[in-house]
């Protein structure tokens, strides 16, 4: 190329640039991008709060798709220190924004830090930072090919080789379309005695992911109302920070929960957050936006001040009462002692794993891994297995399993013991089977004779085993709910 027609390309990109030397924070605003109207106008209405503080040089700039991949070179411009990232869908984000819009982000971010630059992500924009997720069980990151030319390999990866996993299944259970009311979103407590709006955001110690321990992530901020998983840790985050490395300031804010919500958008609706804790949730947020782009912008006076504790609000974990002396693992689906009321489902579901081998999306979720109203062996609750059939095709003869969480067995006898009840039609069944140290299962029962009462089941397993998962596989062979594998008090138990 001759530097007359190189110098034409390069002043007409500009022109079409829409940054200037005004403008401090750039965030995506386009819809076709993986944000939405509401996230959108949630950001739009903080930039504008923050942009009436006495004396700020805070100045937001929406950006279009093509200007993050072709219009404007973000590293180029000195006074622009924030990238910020709206909520929405972080596949869809990764897929439009592509390589191009990647490299142009990462560029920025990577700059010489005489101009420091900084990522902030909301909910879609944290999932997006990172490698990839898990939706639920489900992964997807750059390593992923997806079916009809679907691909993912575009996530930032900024947070390098990291998976954050959510939904929070309380609130929606997306992937087998299980939402508790009041559906998509919920006000949730926050850690520092706040609330905000919880809209389906990133997390870890859920379910698959535990957090990476090698100083680089730093929890901010964690769910008053959940609990993690007693075998990742006790607390899910809820907001946090980044850097790339322990020796540099960290310099992206990642949070599951939107600060930054109000009441607009049609999603939430008026009057679901007081508006003086929406404005305290704005101060918090800039205390975050101005620790990771080192600037100092002031914010309008707000009658709540904003409360900085980052302390994990959870010491231990919810325990089933189950868990006695020398019980490796056990769930008796009933209500742990001390637990709040309504909060169970995601507790419960963090003690198992996979749900289905091979249906994956859009399916009524196949084992109901919750507390079933009773009566069970003991109690009220107990799993069951259910193969309704879905609006995209029943998957009856498919089996769906559970998987026990992994233990280690001890030196000495190691037992298994479960109740169960199989109402199955055709060549419907439940199978049982063990897995040693990631080895193939083994099946240890598979029942085909109906057993209408509960009945006990019990099995030595082998000593000295790590990562010891029991599976319990069920096709009731039929979509009628008259037909059902259900199981109850299960102990994974040494002498
Ligand atoms: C973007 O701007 C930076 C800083 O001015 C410069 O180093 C870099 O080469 C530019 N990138 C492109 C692709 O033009
Ligand atoms: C938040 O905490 C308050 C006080 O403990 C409680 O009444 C309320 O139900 C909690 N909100 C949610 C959404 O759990
Ligand atoms: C940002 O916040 C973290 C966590 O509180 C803190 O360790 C760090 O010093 C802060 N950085 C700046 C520049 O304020
Ligand atoms: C699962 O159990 C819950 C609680 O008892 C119940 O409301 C729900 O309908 C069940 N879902 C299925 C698919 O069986």
């Amino acid at each position: 190329m001759n530097n007359l027609i190189s110098a034409i390309l390069f002043s007409v990109a500009q022109a079409t640039c829409p940054i200037t030397s005004s403008h401090t924070l750039a965030y995506l605003s386009d819809t076709t991008a993986g944000v939405t109207s509401e996230t959108v106008g949630w950001a739009n209405d903080y930039f504008t709060w923050l942009g009436t503080a006495t004396g700020t040089t805070f100045s937001a700039i929406g950006l279009t798709a093509t200007n993050i991949q072709t219009d404007c070179n973000l590293s180029s411009f000195p006074n622009l220190r924030t990238f910020f990232m709206p909520g929405g869908n972080a596949y869809t984000m990764q897929k439009t924004l592509g390589s191009a819009g990647k490299t142009n982000i990462l560029g920025f971010l990577n700059r010489d830090q005489t101009n420091p630059s900084a990522y902030v992500g909301i909910c879609a924009g944290g999932y997006y930072a990172a490698m990839g997720y898990y939706w639920e069980t489900e992964l997807f990151d750059i390593n992923t090919v997806g079916a009809a030319g679907d691909n993912y390999q575009n996530f930032l990866n900024y947070v390098q080789g990291v998976h954050y996993e959510g939904p929070i299944t309380d609130i929606r259970d997306e992937q087998y379309s299980f939402g508790l009311p009041p559906g998509w979103f919920r006000v949730v407590n926050t850690s520092n005695s706040q609330i905000m709006v919880y809209f389906g955001g990133a997390t870890w110690n859920m379910n698959q992911v535990a957090a990476a321990n090698d100083g680089l992530t730093h929890p901010v901020l964690y769910f008053n109302d959940f609990w993690g998983n007693k075998n990742l840790g006790n607390n899910m985050p809820a907001a946090w920070l980044y850097r790339t490395s322990t020796s540099s300031p960290y310099r992206a804010f990642l949070s599951s929960v939107h600060p930054e919500a109000d009441n607009t958008g049609g999603y939430v609706q008026p009057g679901t957050v007081p508006q003086n804790n929406i404005y305290q949730n704005y101060a918090w947020l800039t205390h975050y936006v101005n620790n990771v782009s080192s600037t100092n912008y002031p914010t309008p006076a707000t009658t709540l001040t904003p409360i900085i504790n980052e302390n994990p609000p959870h010491s231990t974990g919810l325990t089933a009462n189950c868990y006695t002396t020398n019980v490796l693992f056990c769930d008796d689906f009933e209500i742990p002692t001390g637990s709040p009321i309504g909060l169970m489902y995601q507790w419960n579901r963090n003690m198992w794993d996979g749900y289905d081998d091979s249906v994956t999306w859009e399916y009524v979720q196949p084992w109901n891994v919750t507390y079933v109203s009773g009566p069970g062996h003991s109690g009220a609750g107990f799993a069951s297995n259910f193969n309704t059939p879905s609006t995209g095709g029943g998957f009856n003869m498919i089996p769906a399993s559970i998987m026990t969480a992994p233990v280690t067995t001890a030196s000495t006898t190691n037992t298994l013991t479960y109740y169960y009840r199989l109402n199955r039609f055709g060549t419907g069944f439940l199978q049982v089977s063990v897995s040693y140290n990631g080895g193939a299962y083994t099946q240890l029962a598979k029942y085909t004779t109906n057993s209408l009462s509960w009945t006990k089941a019990t099995f030595t397993l082998t000593a000295n085993q790590p990562n010891t998962v029991v599976k319990f596989s069920c096709t009731t062979g039929s979509t009628s709910i008259s037909y059902y594998c259900n199981i109850d008090d299960i102990s994974i138990s040494h002498t």
